[in-house]
């Protein structure tokens, strides 16, 4: 029962956002109210300066905050809610995408004045792959913005999801009066104020009486019905189970800098956001109610202390109950191993903890044996899907500068690439190297963090190819024929699977028509289905 009780608790979800939309801001008010923090400004931003690229202390000092503010966890209205990070910056996007397995459900930033861009945009098709449940919080309202109809027929467009409006702004900029909540039935008087949590709640049922002209004026009350009665007729009504199935998404506006509409999203969020889901494996689904353990690494951080090469697996639970010090089957490996610390992060405090329910997500330390993806259970032989390696989109060879150093390089480039900094495909002959990342940024960090933790120098040469596929096929011979072909293209991956990296899309197309019974995969994805 009491695995029952944990998990009805759970509340897991990431929160996504083109940067500088307000995530981050949004975030710290989500734990100013949630008594996780005691003052504005304690969550540090996470994300790297746009100025920053060959900033490398900056790289390094966000990698710290990054680890500290991975997981967010803190206890509001008898629930337990676990805000899992999610890096702003672009080139790290392949993170955001895998992190996004590990939530419930997720709470989309958009800026009133900028409307939906393009991250957004990225970050929504993942969600959609999943059917991830979405609120919408559109922020900065104390700004002057778009027309709240607008930017609703933009995220239906763009987005491609329906939305159902929660509440309804009052004005906006200087003209901004606060916010009707159609949920709740009340109304939230706009005040200005970056540090403490002052709410000015007024219960209004019925939007015809009076008392609503008085409190924000004649011509802003008759603007507010008539906007009320539009979004009667063009919306439809709430209704839980259609967000819960990912089909449209609940509309709220607010002003996070200002705490403004936040509390509210959070009462709301508590109320219809979903528990603990199930995880699809390569051999059935895995339901959170299901007694034995299971969980799968989504994201593993090196430790910043270039001495201790160990580093923190983050491993989000999907069924039973983990306990420390208990032997768990690594199944990839197919051994078993103990956790004598696995940690849990309540927000900026790690400590170590002895169990651990469906929704939660702890830190395991590691000596180099997880890679992404791997997964954790009692025993049966199945891998959770859903982690894939997306295919990168630069890639360069990396080449070492110092033949005295070869070990180290090959070490250093392995565990970065378990880690999930880049890829790293093999091309014969001579062994080359050939990194594939999703942004620029990866190579510096690369370069610099194998001269700083391993010892090594290296230098990248850039390569013109645009995508990597991954092959399968049940035709042996076509394989063959494709492989001595395309010599020059092919390269393994690090787990001997055979990749083609394509130059152009209109080659890649060629050789999709010319060898039909080749697949060529954009995700590795396939390697889980495979494996049994
Ligand atoms: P991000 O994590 O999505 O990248 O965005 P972040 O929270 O860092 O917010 C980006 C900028 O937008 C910050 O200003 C922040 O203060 C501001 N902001 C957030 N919410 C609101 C809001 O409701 N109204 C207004 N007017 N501004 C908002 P900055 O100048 O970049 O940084 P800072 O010096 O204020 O920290």
């Amino acid at each position: 029962m009491k695995n029952l009780e944990a998990l009805e608790k759970r509340r897991t979800f990431g929160i996504i956002s083109h940067p500088d939309a307000g995530k981050t801001t949004l975030t710290e008010k989500l734990l100013l109210f949630g008594g996780a923090i005691q003052t504005a400004g304690a969550v540090k931003n996470n994300k790297i300066k746009k100025t920053a690229t060959s900033d490398f202390m900056e790289i390094e000092k966000q990698r710290g905050i990054s680890v500290a503010t991975s997981v967010m966890a803190f206890e509001y209205g008898g629930k337990q809610i676990n805000i899992l990070d999610t890096p702003g910056h672009k080139d790290f996007a392949e993170d955001t995408y895998r992190t996004l397995t590990a939530v419930d459900s997720v709470i989309l930033v958009i800026d009133c004045a900028n409307g939906v861009e393009q991250q957004t945009e990225k970050l929504m098709e993942v969600c959609r792959m999943r059917n991830t449940p979405v609120i919408i919080f559109i922020n900065k309202m104390d700004r002057e913005g778009q027309d709240p109809f607008t930017l609703l027929d933009e995220i239906e467009s763009k987005l491609n999801i329906k939305v159902c409006p929660l509440a309804w702004p009052i004005g906006m900029g200087d003209r901004f009066k606060g916010v009707y909540n159609i949920y709740r039935k009340n109304l939230n008087l706009f005040q200005a104020n970056k540090t403490k949590i002052a709410k000015e709640i007024v219960s209004l049922d019925d939007i015809h009486s009076p008392e609503l002209d008085e409190i924000v004026g004649h011509a802003p009350a008759e603007e507010l019905r008539s906007e009320l009665e539009m979004i009667e007729g063009v919306y439809n009504p709430f209704n839980r189970d259609t967000y819960l199935s990912g089909e449209y998404a609940p509309v709220f506006f607010g002003s996070a800098v200002n705490n403004f509409g936040v509390q509210e999203l959070l009462d709301t969020f508590i109320e219809i956001s979903p528990t603990p889901r199930s995880r699809e494996t390569d051999l059935r689904t895995i339901e959170p109610t299901e007694d034995k353990f299971s969980g799968f690494v989504f994201k593993i951080h090196a430790n910043l202390d270039p001495k201790h090469r160990d580093r923190i697996a983050f491993l989000r639970v999907v069924s039973g109950k983990f306990e420390r010090n208990t032997f768990y089957n690594h199944v990839r490996l197919g051994k078993k191993f103990k956790f004598p610390n696995p940690t849990s992060f309540m927000a900026q405090d790690k400590s170590v903890i002895d169990e651990a329910f469906p929704g939660d997500v702890i830190g395991l330390y590691d000596t180099g044996t997880f890679k992404i993806g791997d997964t954790l259970n009692e025993g049966e032989k199945f891998m959770f899907k859903g982690i894939p390696s997306f295919s990168p989109e630069l890639f360069q060879e990396l080449e070492n500068l110092d033949p005295l150093k070869s070990k180290q390089l090959e070490k250093g480039i392995s565990q970065l690439t378990d880690e999930g900094v880049a890829q790293l495909f093999i091309q014969q002959p001579g062994n080359r190297k050939i990194i594939g990342t999703v942004g620029q940024l990866q190579f510096e960090v690369i370069a610099y963090r194998l001269q700083n933790e391993y010892g090594a120098s290296c230098r990248f040469t850039p390569k013109n190819y645009f995508k990597a596929c991954w092959l399968t096929t049940e035709n042996e011979a076509e394989l063959k024929k494709f492989l001595s072909t395309k010599a020059g293209n092919i390269a393994k991956d690090k787990d001997d699977n055979y990749v083609f990296l394509a130059e152009t899309t209109f080659l890649l197309q060629m050789a999709e028509k010319d060898y039909p019974d080749i697949t060529f995969h954009k995700t590795s994805e396939f390697k889980l289905t495979d494996r049994v």
